[in-house]
């Protein structure tokens, strides 16, 4: 396996034209090789995203070692991505097309700009990119995968492509924090090998060595995907700084197309493991004692909810309900499309769970959704959260314009971290969504203005309009009518929104009851407004050219405003 040791340094402002070229030998009219020279550390691919992608195939001592699909840049350059290369390494490069009408592709941008470098340096400053949020340094995230926390230190794995920022080439990044606000960098969790790219799964501690790798080994259970999707197993002995695979992979096969995203969590009322996993339009559940054999139980879903999408990614989890000594389970289902807005978004379900079948209490006809934005998806929760806790992460954006949105050398970033509960209104039971309580510590002083991070606690009396503009009369109004039981998040005219049609939009949420408290996040490029309560969340990313530096209240609501600190 592949380990990349990237070193990153602070962001400056280098000419990234510095460091030794190569020396391409050209073979054809879409083919090229390079090799490797000796004892240099990067090879920085210079990409150009409207090209289509070149297909690059890796070799060693004749062997293949990996493969990358990558938009090499033809005409200019968009950004750079990091190769970390090894000693007689061999790229076999393939383009997919030749754009230019002499047939060369000798004069291909990237032969010239294509270098070697001892680090990568961050030369791309991005005005969007999230100051408390995580965000991979560089490169495509989409899911959060393999969560775990251990030992101090929340874990947070993803589904990353580092070969550039667009859906690709799917690996496990993988980030850690002590506060879940602050996130260091750790090397590729797991990367593509001959059983496919890898998709989104979990991970969980095994604390009592029941799959035979270690007393606490972390085992990561994920999606491999080629022609069809197959679920494998690797596992850690380092507390997660190197993962190897397991030899018996695949551990669960299916004659089903969309079959994958393993969730596992460790069940006390049977003293077994369990597995969900989405399968076509049903989440299947599996259990096991010893993580990789798995035993089909039962399957739920057909009829229950909304079906306007693919059902992937699932999580359950048992819970109290507050103010009651009742526990109840959910079952977690991210869909896409289907969701209330549009594309993707999280809905979930409420009932009982015996370890080997999921019973919805409600009418299948009822829908209920976690998070009434539009960039909240593939929520899933962390194995081994603390004093019991339930904490979630959602991937902050919407596969209707997740490839679009005004990034360059970074694209997505993950929601703040939530704590989950349930609560009963009107003879339903429903999800409290509340930020984790870490962020309070978060809070620093008071200012009189919004700036581009702070947290907004609005408290309120009744009807009330906030909005949140800039100098560029760029706004995002956030409204809630008491008699209707509505919020609302307009932001139509944000900033820039032009990217794509299905971006401008007014969000509207049930509040479920009176709203009290409003706590509003604000970064760089995202808002996402919570019931103190945890009664309703809502989160949607804006691109405001400057930021909302101004607030203006109307109705009966008082606001305070704090920084953010780092
Ligand atoms: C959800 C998803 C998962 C899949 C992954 C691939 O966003 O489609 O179902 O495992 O993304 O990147």
């Amino acid at each position: 396996m592949k380990i990349h040791a990237i070193t990153l340094l602070a962001a400056a402002t280098l000419s990234l034209s510095a460091g030794a070229q190569v020396t391409p030998q050209f073979l054809s009219e879409r083919h090229a090789m390079l090799r490797v020279e000796n004892d240099k550390k990067l090879l920085l691919l210079p990409i150009e995203e409207k090209q289509e992608n070149a297909h690059i195939r890796v070799v060693k001592d004749n062997q293949l070692i990996t493969t990358l699909n990558c938009r090499l840049a033809i005409d200019k350059v968009d950004y750079y991505v990091p190769y970390a290369t090894s000693e007689g390494e061999l790229f076999d490069i393939a383009f997919a097309a030749n754009p230019r009408a002499t047939g060369s592709i000798k004069g291909f941008t990237c032969w010239s700009k294509m270098h070697y470098a001892d680090a990568f340096t961050e030369t791309v400053a991005d005005a969007y990119r999230p100051a408390y949020h995580h965000t991979p340094a560089y490169g495509w995230m989409n899911d959060p995968n393999g969560m775990y926390y251990k030992d101090g230190r929340w874990h947070l794995c993803f589904q990353w492509n580092p070969y550039a920022s667009y859906w690709e080439n799917l690996s496990w990044g993988h980030s850690s924090s002590a506060d879940l606000i602050h996130w260091t960098p750790e090397p590729t969790a797991i990367t593509p090998d001959a059983l496919g790219t890898i998709f989104s799964g979990s991970a969980v501690v095994d604390k009592t060595n029941s799959a035979g790798f270690g007393k606490d080994a972390i085992i990561a259970l994920y999606t491999s995907a080629r022609e069809r999707q197959t679920q494998s197993l690797a596992y850690s002995t380092d507390g997660g700084q190197t993962f190897q695979k397991y030899s018996g992979n695949p551990i669960l096969t299916a004659d089903i197309p969309d079959f994958r995203d393993p969730k596992v969590f460790w069940n006390d009322d049977i003293q077994r493991w369990n597995l969900i996993l989405a399968s076509g339009q049903e989440m299947w559940i599996y259990s096991s004692s010893n993580l990789k054999d798995w035993r089909y139980e039962s399957a739920f879903g057909r009829a229950y909810g909304n079906h306007g999408g693919v059902w992937e990614c699932p999580d359950l989890m048992k819970m109290k309900v507050a103010g009651s000594n009742e526990e109840k389970w959910m079952l977690i289902c991210n869909i896409n499309p289907g969701g209330p807005f549009g594309g993707s978004a999280t809905q979930y379900f409420v009932g009982s769970f015996d370890g080997h079948e999921f019973k919805c209490e409600s009418a299948p006809e009822v829908t209920k959704w976690m998070d009434y934005g539009k960039d909240h998806y593939a929520t899933v929760t962390f194995d081994n959260a603390p004093d019991g806790r339930h904490v979630a992460i959602a991937w902050m954006s919407n596969w209707q314009y997740a490839n679009q949105l005004p990034t360059l050398q970074y694209r997505s970033a993950n929601s703040i971290a939530r704590d989950l509960g349930l609560y009963s209104y009107n003879g339903e039971t429903y999800c409290s969504v509340k930020p984790a309580k870490e962020m309070d510590a978060a809070r620093g002083k008071q200012i009189d203005n919004p700036s581009a991070r702070c947290e907004i606690v609005v408290t309120l009396k009744g009807d009330a309009q906030i909005t949140l503009r800039n100098t560029k009369g760029e706004r995002v109004t956030l409204t809630y009518d008491e008699a209707e039981g509505t919020f609302d998040m307009d932001r139509r005219r944000s900033g820039n929104v032009a990217f794509s049609d299905a971006f401008p939009c007014v969000t509207t949420a049930p509040t479920n009851g009176q709203l009290r408290q409003l706590r509003i996040f604000v970064d760089n490029s995202s808002i996402e407004a919570f019931d103190a309560d945890g009664k309703m969340a809502m989160t949607n990313l804006v691109f405001p050219t400057e930021p909302y530096n101004r607030i203006q209240i109307k109705g009966k609501a008082k606001a305070k405003i704090y920084q953010i600190s780092r």
